[in-house]
């Protein structure tokens, strides 16, 4: 399938893994992007610049393909060494990078003197046109749905996406609550040129997570999944757990008053201990609401060459057989 996103990263399938913190290893990544799609590396789960670099290596070594990195803008006050990262990336060939969280621009003509594509993550419509004025390549349009932090505007994809076609120029991808061939054929209708995937991403063979996560999100249905953080405007959504009912107590207990500290123990240092050890209940973790429709843990191969013949099949028979 050719669209303008398989056209600027130079893919076979419009299908990108969103940056995951503590899953968007090197083995994942290759594997998405040897499957036709655009597997990215996260940055920032790499402690530093250094080890993103030897990470950067690592996934050369396990694909030819084109992979990207994951570079997230987080609200705090002790930045990350972003100079230091966006080296590791220009000097590890990396030719496309997923922004996400803060708006990006003051990385921007570093990376793009370096030929580096950037698609930015975002919310709304927007955030959107701005990533698109300040020179963004595309934007990876992200849904009330999506794993992780959807905004605090909550507006659905059936309505995010039609509006984002109807005001960007440069492309976008659908992300949030995507999973399959339905998913992506509905993303085309609604004006993106591919989709982006999370949680799908994680039920698969590769990822390389404990075995708990991927049967954790294979259990859970649609209703599984909570907002974490609305008081503190850092809404997060996550796989419902007794750690997340606790933290829900402490918002509803306190109220405006809620402070990062008082939920220190659900959300701190959380990610190690679920997606590498499998301790799923000990804090809070991103999993979008399309848990409801991932029901096994198949290769990236698998999956990707399932949705596109399975895409394939809904245009050519599904749709095209509804008009005659
Ligand atoms: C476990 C997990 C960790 C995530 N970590 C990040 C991250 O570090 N940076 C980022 O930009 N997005 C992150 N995301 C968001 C994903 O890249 C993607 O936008 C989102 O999962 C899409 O929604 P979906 O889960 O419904 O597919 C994360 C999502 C999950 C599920």
């Amino acid at each position: 399938m050719k669209t303008r996103i398989t056209e600027l990263f130079g893919i076979e399938h419009p299908i990108i893994q969103g940056g995951m913190h503590y899953v968007g290893f090197a083995e994942l990544a290759a594997a998405v992007s040897n499957a036709g799609g655009l597997g990215i590396i996260t940055g920032l789960t790499q402690k530093t610049p250094g080890d993103l670099a030897k990470e950067i290596a690592r996934c050369h070594e396990m694909t030819d393909k084109p992979f990207g990195v994951n570079l997230t803008f987080l609200p705090i006050v002790n930045a990350p060494d972003y100079p230091g990262y966006i080296s590791a990336i220009i000097d590890g060939g990396i030719k496309i990078v997923e922004t996400a969280g803060r708006n990006p621009q003051e990385y921007l003509p570093r990376l793009q003197a370096a030929g580096v594509k950037v698609i930015h993550k975002c919310t709304s419509v927007r955030h959107s046109l701005k990533a698109e004025k300040i020179g963004c390549d595309a934007v990876s349009v992200d849904g009330f749905e999506c794993g992780g932090h959807p905004g605090e505007d909550d507006i659905p994809n059936m309505i995010l996406l039609p509006r984002a076609a109807e005001e960007l120029k440069i492309p976008f991808v659908a992300s949030g609550g995507m999973a399959d061939a339905r998913s992506l054929v509905a993303a085309l209708a609604l004006g993106a040129e591919g989709m982006n995937m999370g949680t799908r991403f994680i039920a698969t063979r590769e990822a390389p997570v404990h075995e708990n996560v991927k049967q954790a999100i294979v259990a859970a249905s649609e209703l599984d999944t909570r907002l974490v953080m609305r008081p503190l405007r850092n809404t997060e959504r996550v796989l419902n757990n007794p750690a997340v009912e606790r933290l829900l107590e402490k918002e509803a207990t306190l109220g405006k008053k809620i402070t990062f500290e008082d939920i220190i123990e659900e959300v701190a240092g959380v990610y190690p201990r679920v997606m590498t050890e499998g301790e799923t209940n000990t804090g809070v973790w991103s999993c979008g609401m399309v848990a409801g429709l991932i029901h096994d843990i198949p290769t990236c191969q698998e999956l990707i060459s399932r949705i596109m013949s399975d895409a394939e099949a809904l245009i050519r028979q599904r749709l095209t057989g509804l008009l005659q």
